[in-house]
């Protein structure tokens, strides 16, 4: 939205939340997400056409256009609990808007939702509305910016998609929310397809993302275990034009708030019309997703001779990229916790998040991260066991092994003698996302576990 109102001097944005402290954030000098050039957007943009505000009746019924942006989490019970989208902020968000309407509304879909969604929308938003004069057209318009680069893919997008209805109105709605991006994107780069279209390639845009993730996780197995190097067998098929060498880099696994969710999402819809084994080919997509997070706990528990009973564990990086403070679905979640079970102290170092989402993440039930109020209770074995530092000295300090699970750029150039002489020995490192020099790593002396690299013979004897 700020870049919407950076791009469109002529559009007035308002950016509604009912959470007050959150928009009170976004007023304040201290925004509550730290994504890289936003800043700069906002200050230019806010007061001017972009306001922040949680009165939403007012900006609601003012409004021609309205984008519903709120969470679709995973619903944790009932019906398709673990894999359906739960809608409960989305009807929430069209019953507000149908209860203050007067004047007839575009509603944009912006958050990521199941195919046929906008159809559920339609008939909650006209059944809802007292004022049988007003109209509404529903839009898809997926997002498909990633997180730490959102600005710059938003500048330029690949494309932006506008899904809409086949009818004279839903037409004229497409043409409006297309005028909007026009201002800055080229006409050429603005598609517009029908409604469950614009709905399913969402989906299946980070399902195929996602997918060639676990492709190459799948792998790095298969590297270790024959001697061959994943990062030189994903430039060779990566040179293949129809391959393509982006998202090919080997990693503990893939985290953020979408790739999970939305697999399950496709899932449950192929499981809905019947198409089981539709569902059962992306599902592993996950599955092989959480091997290789369950992978790495392995290859780290065997290296330090089977046990992490009370051995000190520097994480580096709880963030599931780098560039953003967002954990959600961060692998760093999973492998703490497998590490946590068999007894280790993990002391964590990210630049960016803060430690009270550490303990929370570690702390909350699987799903529940996406609900304002779901966070799980603090267990005492989480605090006892977890320390968050803001230094990767005082992190590494007295740690039997250290372990990389995001890829922030400055750990590739920290003092890894001074970090290696400050730690029990052997020194491990275990690079998760391979951004370390490993060679430089073993002449100081580490014994260096790389993903889908050749195995150091200290460890081709523990495991
Ligand atoms: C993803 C998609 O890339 C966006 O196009 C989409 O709009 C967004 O989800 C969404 O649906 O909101 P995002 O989750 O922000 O964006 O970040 P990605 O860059 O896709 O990374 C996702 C995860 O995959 C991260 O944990 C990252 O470390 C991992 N990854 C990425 C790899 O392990 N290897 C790679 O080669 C690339």
């Amino acid at each position: 939205m700020s870049m919407i109102a950076l791009n469109c001097p002529d559009i007035e944005v308002v950016v509604l939340d009912i959470n007050e402290e959150r928009i009170k954030a976004w007023n304040s000098e201290q925004l509550p997400i730290y994504e890289p050039g936003l800043e700069e957007v906002v200050r230019q943009c806010r007061g001017r056409n972009l306001f922040f505000s949680s009165d939403t009746t007012k900006h609601l019924a003012e409004a021609d256009m309205i984008f519903v942006s709120v969470n679709t989490p995973t619903k944790t019970s009932g019906i398709g609990a673990g894999k359906a989208a739960d809608l409960t902020y989305w009807e929430g968000a069209a019953r507000m808007i149908a209860a203050v309407a007067t004047t007839p509304k575009i509603v944009v879909e912006k958050s990521t939702v199941p195919v046929k969604t906008a159809e559920a929308i339609s008939k909650v938003l006209k059944r809802n509305c007292t004022d049988p004069s007003v109209t509404f057209e529903i839009l898809s318009n997926p997002e498909f910016l990633a997180e730490g680069t959102a600005i710059e893919d938003l500048r330029m997008p690949d494309r932006v998609l506008i899904g809409g209805g086949d009818s004279e109105a839903g037409q004229a709605a497409i043409k409006q929310l297309a005028w909007v991006y026009a201002h800055w994107i080229p006409q050429e780069r603005i598609l517009t397809t029908n409604l469950w279209s614009a709905e399913l390639a969402k989906l299946t845009a980070n399902a195929m993302l996602a997918q060639r993730i676990s492709s190459i996780n799948s792998i790095s197995a298969l590297c270790e275990a024959t001697g061959a190097d994943v990062q030189q067998v994903a430039r060779a098929i990566g040179m293949d034009s129809r391959i393509g060498s982006k998202f090919m880099n080997t990693s503990v696994g893939f985290g953020g708030s979408c790739f999970q969710k939305d697999i399950l999402n496709l899932c449950y819809v192929c499981e809905g019309v019947g198409l089981k084994e539709v569902a059962d080919y992306w599902m592993k997509v996950v599955t092989m997703n959480d091997y290789q997070k369950q992978r790495f706990v392995e290859r780290v528990i065997s290296a330090m001779f089977n046990t992490v009973a009370r051995k000190r564990l520097a994480i580096f990086g709880f963030a599931f990229k780098k560039d953003t403070g967002d954990t959600r679905e961060t692998p760093a979640i999973d492998v703490c916790r497998g590490l946590l079970a068999d007894g280790a102290k993990c002391v964590v170092y990210d630049p960016k998040v803060t430690p009270v989402q550490v303990f929370r993440d570690l702390s909350a039930p699987k799903f529940e991260w996406d609900r304002p109020h779901g966070w799980g209770k603090s267990e005492r074995h989480i605090t006892e066991n977890v320390q968050v530092v803001a230094d990767p000295y005082a992190c590494a300090e007295g740690a039997h092994a250290i372990c990389v699970l995001t890829e922030w750029d400055e750990f590739k150039s920290y003092d890894y003698q001074r970090l290696y002489d400050s730690m029990v020995k052997p020194a491990f490192i275990f690079d998760g996302r391979n951004v370390l020099d490993h060679e430089a790593l073993r002449s100081i002396g580490f014994i260096v576990y790389a993903l889908g690299k050749p195995l150091d013979p200290f460890l081709q004897k523990s495991y």
